[in-house]
């Protein structure tokens, strides 16, 4: 959908915002009058009461200007933040996008407001129907495009434009969640990273023989039972000073997770198609920095496998020897997330020295149970970490929550057999992952980890902004992370 900033425009629906509770905008008068007062009627009538994302049609007379016009309730203008703003150009999308016209209107006065009401309607446009061969025509939407007039026009695109970068790396998480495993897996998740070069990015992929001869024993030994090639994908955005130290993201990749040996419940089990939403959100974002030139040096890194049962799969009670030399009892193979998280977080440290690292994993099915769907998990030892990203995660509306760690949990990893197993128990499964990865990461390294188990995919009822199943949750919070923190 094409998303477009002018002081006028010619389209076929032509639609206002309207207060709760008040009255048709002056922008509207003209065409009221015209059209005999239909626009008024319709404010008023009903149940529309101008409640943030309501809708009202009106059937324009022949020979007007546009075939119909909109009301879209816009809130109290007191409560109308950047969410409230989105869910108005979200459900003027969603509310239009069948509706067999292709050019559409919306008039906002104010230049800031039109631009996250343009984000909102671009979110809300989002469709992956790849997959269907026998959609009729009318079952396709028909809106191609929506022009949010404003007679500050400039501004307001120029306003967009930063949003309109973070959004096409949502678009781009979101399309790798949902792919189907037998589509993305691996090699095919590589192969997509390494076309992301079009945009400036380097990228560099390293395959099994590779990563070996790095004695990756902790992700290989996930990736063993699987026939596919494990990868590792390393990209680099380089638009802050040459030789300052990069920020690094890192993702868990699982493009499939059964479960290996520890088989999962068959049940939602298609459900493990997302399990390489942290690798989504990591690609998504570097997208996002690429397309908005971000002035900052960040580099992402995924760890990419499939964790399947065969012969040769990992068993409970296999002691694998992660690259940073410390030894692993796996008791169970359906932890498999941390193991690959292990080697990538050793790898980035060792090799990208980063001043900081965010790592986003679909972890725990614990963090379900604990926030649901509306915050991801964010686990850290630095407090100073913990508010930016929190403070991110309120302004791009991908919010996130912080929960405790602390060595009474890390206690909880102790093998009889390693320097540790990979679970810690039924008690606070979310808090002992995390601690796993702690032990893989420097004493001083300023490091999050964000379990985004729960808010990667949603099966169900969802705002209009988010119309798929994968959210594509992640690159928003993060590119807001460092344009707010590293970029001068
Ligand atoms: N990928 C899952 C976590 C998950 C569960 C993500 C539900 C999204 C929805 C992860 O690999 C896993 O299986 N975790 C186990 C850990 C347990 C064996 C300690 C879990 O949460 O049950
Ligand atoms: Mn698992
Ligand atoms: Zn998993």
């Amino acid at each position: 959908m094409k998303i477009r900033f002018a002081a006028e425009a010619k389209a076929e629906i032509t639609a206002f915002v309207i207060n709760e509770g008040g009255k048709l905008p002056a922008a509207a008068k003209a065409l009221d009058e015209a059209c005999g007062g239909l626009l008024s009627e319709a404010a008023s009538g009903g149940r529309f009461t101008g409640k943030a994302g309501q809708i009202a049609v009106v059937v324009l007379p022949k020979g007007s200007a546009a075939k119909r016009a909109v009301l879209v309730g816009g809130g109290k203008p007191a409560k109308r933040d950047a969410r409230v703003l989105e869910r108005i150009g979200g459900s003027f999308v969603k509310s239009q996008s069948h509706s067999g016209f292709k050019s559409a209107s919306l008039h906002v006065d104010d230049a800031a407001a039109a631009a996250q009401i343009g984000a909102g309607a671009q979110l809300a446009a989002y469709r992956f129907d790849t997959y269907f061969t026998k959609k009729k025509p009318d079952a396709l939407p028909s809106l191609t495009g929506v022009t949010l007039t404003c007679e500050d026009a400039k501004s307001a695109k120029a306003a967009y434009t930063p949003l309109e970068a973070a959004i096409d790396g949502t678009y781009f998480a979101r399309d790798l969640v949902n792919e189907p495993p037998n589509v993305l897996y691996p090699a095919s998740f590589a192969k997509r990273l390494k076309d992301l070069e079009a945009h400036g990015l380097e990228v560099e992929v390293l395959g099994e023989k590779e990563m070996k001869k790095l004695g990756m024993g902790s992700l290989l030994g996930v990736g063993q039972g699987s026939v596919k090639e494990s990868k590792m994908a390393i990209m680099r955005w380089k638009g802050g000073k040459a030789g300052e130290k990069p920020v690094a993201l890192v993702g868990k990749g699982v493009c499939f997770d059964t479960g290996g040996i520890s088989l999962k419940p068959g049940a939602g089990m298609e459900d493990m198609r997302g399990d390489m939403g942290g690798a989504a959100a990591v690609s998504g974002t570097m997208l996002a920095l690429a397309k908005r030139k971000a002035k900052a040096n960040v580099v992402g890194l995924v760890g990419l496998v499939e964790n399947m049962p065969d012969a040769d799969a990992i068993r409970p009670g296999d002691i694998l020897t992660s690259a940073s030399g410390q030894t692993i009892e796996v008791q169970n193979t359906d932890a498999e997330g941390r193991l690959v998280l292990a080697d990538v977080l050793w790898y980035a440290q060792k090799h990208e020295k980063p001043k900081a690292i965010v790592d986003l994993a679909t972890l725990t099915g614990a963090i379900v149970v604990g926030l649901g769907h509306h915050h991801a998990g964010l686990f850290t030892g630095h407090d100073d970490m913990a508010t930016a990203l929190t403070e991110a995660g309120q302004a791009s509306g991908e919010r996130v929550w912080r929960l405790p760690m602390g060595p009474e949990y890390d206690r909880l990893l102790k093998s009889k057999f390693a320097d540790m197993r990979n679970i810690g128990g039924r008690a606070a499964g979310s808090i002992t992952a995390a601690q796993f990865l702690k032990r893989f990461v420097d004493e001083d390294m300023p490091w999050t980890h964000l379990d985004i188990a729960g808010v990667a995919w949603v099966n169900g009822e969802k705002e209009p902004t988010d119309p798929s199943w994968a959210s594509g949750f992640g690159p928003r919070l993060l590119n807001q992370w460092i344009a707010d923190n590293y970029e001068g």
